[in-house]
């Protein structure tokens, strides 16, 4: 399955995004490795997780539809955030991938998700610290991401919101929910 991943990547995104993307293959296999999580699995989900990166706002747009993604008023103005679901909707349709909590993860890489399983922690994470990622904000989330996976989203969770807030851009609310859930006690058990 990998090899055929390869070649649709390669015909579909430009080579940094692949680079990326190949970054966040290895980086999912060691943090699972770390954390007692499949690498296998972390592997596959980190190369299938941007698969509509490059995708139009129309395109993305009209996959949701058709992939039953319901739509929000930030996601109908901001298309770009339906990636990550409609990455795990071609994910099934043209690799047969069908592992619930691979496909999880993927839908779950860009906004999180409240009570979001480990494997889902770790593509979200490894999506932020692949090594092609520059940036000193990344070096506390580097470190963090080995030592304590929810704090270490909870960290992400906040560097999104800054991002979001310098930019004066909107912000998703389930990015604001998964934080809320990792401050709860629950969250953080
Ligand atoms: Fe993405
Ligand atoms: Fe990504």
């Amino acid at each position: 399955m990998r090899e055929q991943v390869l070649t649709w990547l390669q015909a579909q995104v430009p080579r940094k995004r692949l680079q990326h993307i190949l970054g966040v293959e290895k980086t999912a296999a060691q943090l699972a490795y770390h954390h007692g999580v499949d690498p296998q699995l972390a592997a596959r989900a980190g190369l299938l997780h941007d698969l509509a990166k490059c995708f139009s706002p129309q395109q993305l747009l009209s996959e949701a539809e058709r992939f039953r993604i319901p739509l929000d008023p930030v996601t109908t103005q901001n298309p770009h955030l339906l990636h990550a679901q409609v990455s795990a909707g071609l994910a099934g349709e043209l690799f047969g991938e069908h592992d619930p909590q691979v496909l999880t993860a993927i839908a779950n890489h860009t906004l999180g998700e409240p009570g979001m399983d480990d494997l889902s922690c770790i593509i979200y994470l490894a999506d932020w610290i692949e090594p092609s990622r520059t940036g000193p904000e990344l070096a506390p989330l580097r470190a963090l991401a080995f030592e304590d996976l929810k704090g270490a989203v909870l960290l992400g969770c906040n560097l999104s919101l800054t991002e979001l807030l310098a930019q004066d851009r909107p912000i998703h609310p389930r990015t604001v929910l998964t934080r809320n859930w990792l401050l709860s006690p629950v969250g953080v058990a």
